[in-house]
């Protein structure tokens, strides 16, 4: 590892962000990972924005959850009844964590994209009988835009060179449809960008929307991990986020949010417990989170959810914000300190950002810094486009960047890492020859074994010796 002042811009503030350790253990934090030259690391893994790790927590609360585990509502035996129980406990700590409403519904779906699509077919049609009117923005994951491209007339604001602009062009737009009797049903919003953190107003949001009598449906993925979000408190009436992003990897997501829409809509999923009664010629739907739900429910996904929302809540809201402000501070100021490398930004007046930080690297491709951090240093970011294509291509970045996240299982030390590792990416170069297979940047003769059964074995097909040896039996350290 590269010492602390070696590190690009490393001040004395910065060797303190150094030193930070987890706010929350969370599972895997020291896995090893294996390098070109034959050593292992531990894994730094600054991608969680795209699946955090599990808080240990949860893990614990899944493995005393198992041996309770059986058929869920509609079986009469004692673990039938303590897993519905369960499941059921699940849904109001979920709901309570995001302060739902009393009336609120809170569903139990697979991810933010489950639940954007769930709310999109429930959007009331407008006057004319045609789909209903959403207002959307270019910096939106495709999550929070193909959904109401598809079942909605959506329209698609250009984001502004400000958070201030932005907000009031929405304003102008929500205004101007009302006024020609064009009302907008829906303004679909992010909560915290994907691709470089940062947040917008929420309350300008809702304060605007709710002017005109639209709705506000907030996409809480990156949001609702980082930061505390009530519904009661903001007024936001829809809010979207999903369990493997909020350190609980097991399949749950959610929508939370006004009934009214929700009962009218055609059930999401047609199915054994959406139902009152079925008739051959006809069917009584339920309302409520039942309607939606149909099918056997995921009890071990909502439980361990719940875990994570507990432990989430437990932990103080000024360290889980300071702790993440830190790490984005160091990430950026040391990345912006080395020549050639340019942070990605939307609005210099955001009020807020989480902790995503997205870079590129002068004279690499994404692709190749991303395998390289692996290769070279044991850490794992994202590169690409982030599904978010039409902002990445607004901003001039078609070709993509590398997104570095961190979250409460995140150290100080693994963000210096990333640091320091970029810094002697442009320094010196790569140590090991990389090239592109299938559209995917590899390192050619790569020596590090991977997982049996990961199908990576292909992808390494030129690995040396110890290539298809199994993870768990690497050699120690040199
Ligand atoms: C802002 C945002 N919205 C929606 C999604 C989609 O989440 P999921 O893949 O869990 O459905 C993501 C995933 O990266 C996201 O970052």
């Amino acid at each position: 590892m590269t010492a602390l002042a070696e590190t690009p811009a490393c001040t004395d503030v910065d060797a303190v962000v150094a030193q930070l350790a987890p706010v929350l253990p969370v599972v895997g934090h020291d896995t090893p990972a294996p390098l070109v030259d034959g050593r292992r690391v531990p894994y730094a893994n600054l991608d969680v924005a795209a699946s955090a790790p599990a808080l240990q927590a949860v893990a614990d609360r899944v493995t005393r959850t198992l041996p309770l585990y059986a058929s869920v509502h509609r079986g009469a035996g004692y673990l039938s009844q303590v897993s519905t129980s369960l499941y059921e406990t699940a849904r109001r700590t979920i709901g309570e964590f995001v302060g739902a409403r009393d009336d609120d519904a809170t569903l139990i779906v697979r991810n933010t994209t489950d639940a954007l699509n769930l709310l999109a077919g429930c959007l009331p049609a407008a006057d004319d009988g045609e789909p209903g009117r959403v207002l959307v923005l270019d910096v939106e994951h495709h999550a929070n835009f193909l959904p109401w491209q598809r079942s909605a007339r959506a329209t698609v604001l250009t984001g502004r060179e400000t958070a201030a602009a932005t907000v009031a062009a929405l304003r102008d737009e929500l205004a101007a449809g009302a006024a020609v009797g064009h009302g907008y049903a829906l303004l679909a919003v992010t909560g915290a960008s994907n691709v470089t953190g940062e947040v917008l107003p929420v309350a300008d949001l809702v304060e605007a929307a709710h002017a005109v009598g639209t709705r506000v449906l907030l996409d809480g993925a990156q949001l609702v991990p980082h930061r505390r979000f009530s519904l009661a408190e903001t007024g936001v009436d829809y809010l979207a986020f999903s369990g493997h992003k909020t350190y609980a990897p097991f399949g749950a997501g959610v929508l939370v949010g006004r009934r009214d829409w929700l009962d009218a809509g055609t059930p999401y999923l047609a199915g054994g417990g959406a139902v009152r009664s079925v008739r051959v010629d006809g069917t009584e739907w339920h309302d409520g989170p039942a309607r939606h739900e149909a099918g056997s429910p995921n009890v071990l996904g909502a439980v361990a959810l719940a875990a994570a929302c507990e432990a989430l809540a437990d932990v103080d809201a000024d360290a889980l914000r300071g702790h993440e402000d830190a790490l984005r501070r160091r990430l950026v100021g040391g990345l912006e300190a080395i020549e050639g490398v340019e942070v990605v930004r939307l609005w210099p007046d955001a009020a807020d950002a989480v902790g995503v930080v997205t870079f590129t690297v002068s004279g690499y491709e994404p692709g190749q810094v991303a395998a390289y951090l692996s290769a070279e240093h044991g850490i794992g970011v994202r590169d690409g486009r982030f599904c978010a294509h039409p902002l990445l291509s607004r901003l001039g970045y078609g070709a993509g960047a590398v997104r570095s996240s961190v979250g409460v299982g995140t150290a100080g030390e693994e963000v210096e890492r990333l640091v320091a590792a970029v810094g002697a990416l442009v320094a010196d170069g790569p140590q090991a020859r990389y090239d592109v297979v299938d559209g995917l940047w590899i390192v050619v003769d790569d020596p590090r074994p991977v997982p049996e059964g990961s199908g990576l074995e292909g992808l390494l097909a030129t690995a040396g010796p110890g290539g298809d040896e199994a993870f768990g039996c690497l050699p120690e350290d040199a």
